[in-house]
């Protein structure tokens, strides 16, 4: 669902060249969740951004549901992030002039084909409102962002990163900002939701308590893989 080869990114700082990833390469398979893991700086969230195609390698390449992304022009690539891809920022990022329900449904009001089963504006709020109520946030549906707490807001966050039904949902620290509480909520609705519906989940977090409920955690250090271990199953 997930491949990566060779892939390297260095960046120019001044008249100095930073490499930040140094060759790294995995595959993850569908429907697996793998927990990305390592010290601040090791290059968790340069990797998700090569993996979102949000960013472009220096060399090597990221296969997504079997596309080459890394070169594609930024059309073609947008379509493919659209269709494949659900992502949970640290810091949230709802839009703060729209509600709960706008929030969620706008992926869908933007990518979704009404020619396509589900397609219709119809049932992206019934799926809208089904995720938000799944999320516990039926009676905030209308609340602007500014009246949520911070672990709604990543509820909504997380609801809206479901909302396309994508094959693959990355998350970035997505319980960095809560309280444990709120992080074992979000936790669990994202171990629920890849269990459900089969996503593709890779989650990058330095808890190794989060960690532990990974299918599969890799470690980074320095840009490159320390390890790569996969939680045995109980056969
Ligand atoms: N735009 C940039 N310019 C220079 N250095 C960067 C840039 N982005 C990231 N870095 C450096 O690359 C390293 C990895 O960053 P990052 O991927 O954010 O790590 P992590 O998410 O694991 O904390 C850090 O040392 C960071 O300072
Ligand atoms: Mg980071």
């Amino acid at each position: 669902m997930i491949s990566v080869a060779s892939l390297n990114k260095s960046i120019r700082n001044g008249s100095r060249t930073v490499d930040i990833l140094k060759g790294i390469d995995f595959t993850i398979p569908q429907g697996q969740f793998a927990a990305i893991m390592g010290s601040s700086g090791s290059g968790k969230s340069t990797l998700l951004g090569l993996l979102a195609g949000l960013d472009t390698p220096s060399s090597g390449e990221v296969h997504l549901a079997g596309t080459a992304i890394s070169y594609l022009p930024e059309d073609q690539l947008a379509q493919v992030r659209g269709r494949t891809i659900g992502f949970v920022f640290q810091s949230y990022q709802l839009i703060p002039t729209l509600t709960a329900l706008e929030n969620v449904l706008l992926p869908h009001e933007l990518n979704a084909d009404p020619k396509l089963p589900g397609g219709s504006q119809k049932d992206g709020l019934a799926r809208s409102r089904q995720l938000l109520t799944s999320v516990g946030l039926e009676d905030r549906m209308d609340h602007y962002p500014v009246q949520l707490s911070g672990g709604e807001q990543q509820r909504v966050a997380l609801a809206r990163a479901f909302v396309l039904r994508p094959p693959i949902v990355l998350a970035d620290e997505p319980t960095g900002n809560l309280d444990t509480v709120n992080g074992a909520a979000v936790l669990n609705l994202l171990l629920n939701l890849n269990k459900t519906e089969g996503t593709t989940l890779v989650l990058v977090t330095h808890d190794p308590v989060l960690a532990s409920y990974a299918d599969r955690r890799i470690t980074l250090r320095d840009g490159l893989i320390l390890s790569d271990e996969l939680t045995p199953t109980l056969a």
